[in-house]
């Protein structure tokens, strides 16, 4: 089966060092991919390049056999449009109402502004969020509404692939739980293809298929969450498998770890492993 995403050799340097490092990636069609690795290690960079925010130095990029490196002009913005981009700090427009900050950008792709309200709307209640939010300014909501709203612009337009940078990093502690719940329903049910970038270790075992882990611009390592976090090979695998342990070892290690499975299970038939 063709690849939906297929990265080859990507290549990003400022000032003389490369924030992603010759990255080779591929993601397939409903698939969700959770990206993790320490702070500056290039995971936004990465996200960038993929839709060409930030423009790589070299490497390829293709698209269900489209090579996104070589697009200009109309092709890219078509292309952009096929990709949602979930980012940490919302990027909402403040001055326009929920509705219009999710419809937005079918309107400027030319979509007549009736059926683009439709879709938002329909967007919106796909994360939750109800007709008592559609005319409130985003400084009206809360943080977990502010990132649902994010979450919905994103797929307004029924995106192939999204993209997720730390979509929870932003939120108070109270209201990341409201946005995982979001994300893992959409990790389950949407067809696009997911590269997520998270620290949420919980939600990397319950939702992602697979596993990344990025260090100093490169992927180090990768495979099935559970597994990669049971035996990671990698530094840094073996310093978020620490940091797991530290934070399910009130509740009894093991505990957690099968508890957290318990759900994952539902989803991809996984069996727990032993720690
Ligand atoms: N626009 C930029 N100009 C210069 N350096 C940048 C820019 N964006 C990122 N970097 C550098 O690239 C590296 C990777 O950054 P980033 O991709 O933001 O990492 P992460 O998202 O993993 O925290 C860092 O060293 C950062 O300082
Ligand atoms: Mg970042």
């Amino acid at each position: 089966m063709r690849n939906m995403l297929q990265v080859c050799g990507l290549t990003k340097t400022y000032n003389g060092r490369p924030a992603v490092d010759n990255v080779d990636l591929a993601i397939q069609r409903g698939e969700t991919v959770v990206l993790m690795g320490p702070s500056g290690c290039g995971k936004s960079t990465l996200l960038r390049c993929l839709n060409r925010l930030t423009e790589p130095d070299c490497g390829e990029i293709w698209f269900e056999g489209q090579a996104v490196h070589r697009m200009a002009g109309a092709e890219l913005l078509a292309y952009r449009r096929r990709v949602g981009f979930v980012f940490q700090h919302f990027n909402l427009i403040q001055r326009l109402s929920v509705v219009d900050n999710v419809a937005l950008g079918l309107v400027i792709a030319g979509e007549e502004r009736e059926s683009a309200l439709a879709k938002a709307e329909a967007a919106l209640a796909r994360v939750g969020l109800g007709p008592t939010v559609y005319r409130r300014r985003p400084v009206e909501l809360s943080g977990g509404q502010r990132q649902r709203v994010g979450i919905a612009r994103a797929l307004a337009g029924e995106p192939d692939l999204m993209l997720w940078d730390e979509p929870t990093a932003s939120l108070d502690p109270m209201l990341v739980e409201e946005v995982l719940e979001v994300m893992e329903d959409l990790a389950r049910t949407a067809r696009a293809g997911m590269l997520i970038v998270t620290h949420e270790m919980s939600f990397a075992v319950k939702a992602a298929d697979r596993l990344l882990f990025m260090d100093q611009g490169k992927l180090v390592e990768e495979g099935r969450p559970e597994e990669v976090l049971a035996s990671p090979r990698s530094a840094v695998g073996q310093r978020y498998r620490k940091l797991w342990q530290k934070r399910y070892s009130l509740a009894g290690h093991n505990q957690g770890w099968r508890r957290i499975l318990g759900a994952g299970a539902e989803k991809g038939g996984r069996s727990p492993v032993a720690l």
